[in-house]
């Protein structure tokens, strides 16, 4: 074989290893994107909620106005927190628990465009402080309006 084209093979060999890590970590890891405000700190334990929880990249974008976010994803104006989040075509709006987004992307329920947390309870992911909490609601809203989907004492 010549130099050029062992080098070649090898190339290519290795090639082939990248595209095969490639397929595996799509199937293993989903790629979530939430945008946040620069100045709010609750975020990221959140989002590192949702990594632990799910096998999920949680990626952060805070180069867009979040009221141009929420307008623009669609976020009801009274189920309104701190960070919005693209999951797999769902809105996430706020500090929802990753087992509530888990289930909404097993059951897909019909209509269903997001789930919500209004405001920023106590106790609820990422917002766990000295053991204080107060109970919640995690909302789904779409074109049907709202209900419960969750509720937390
Ligand atoms: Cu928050
Ligand atoms: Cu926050």
């Amino acid at each position: 074989m010549t130099f050029s084209a062992r080098t070649f093979a090898r190339s290519g060999a290795i090639g082939f290893a990248v595209f095969l890590a490639a397929c595996t970590s799509a199937t293993q890891a989903a790629t979530y994107v939430m945008f946040r405000d620069p100045g709010c700190g609750c975020c990221h334990q959140w989002a590192d909620h949702v990594r632990g929880q799910m096998q999920a990249e949680v990626q952060t974008r805070e180069d867009v106005p979040m009221a141009q976010v929420k307008a623009q994803m669609g976020v009801p104006g009274d189920l309104v927190s701190c960070h919005t989040m693209e999951a797999d075509g769902y809105v996430i709006e706020g500090h929802v628990p990753a087992s509530d987004i888990a289930r909404l992307l097993r059951e897909r329920p019909e209509g269903v465009r997001g789930l919500a947390v209004a405001g920023m309870p106590l106790g609820s992911p990422g917002m766990e402080m000295g053991g204080r909490s107060q109970p919640y609601q995690v909302i789904a809203f779409g074109d049907f309006g709202q209900r419960v989907f969750a509720s937390y004492e």
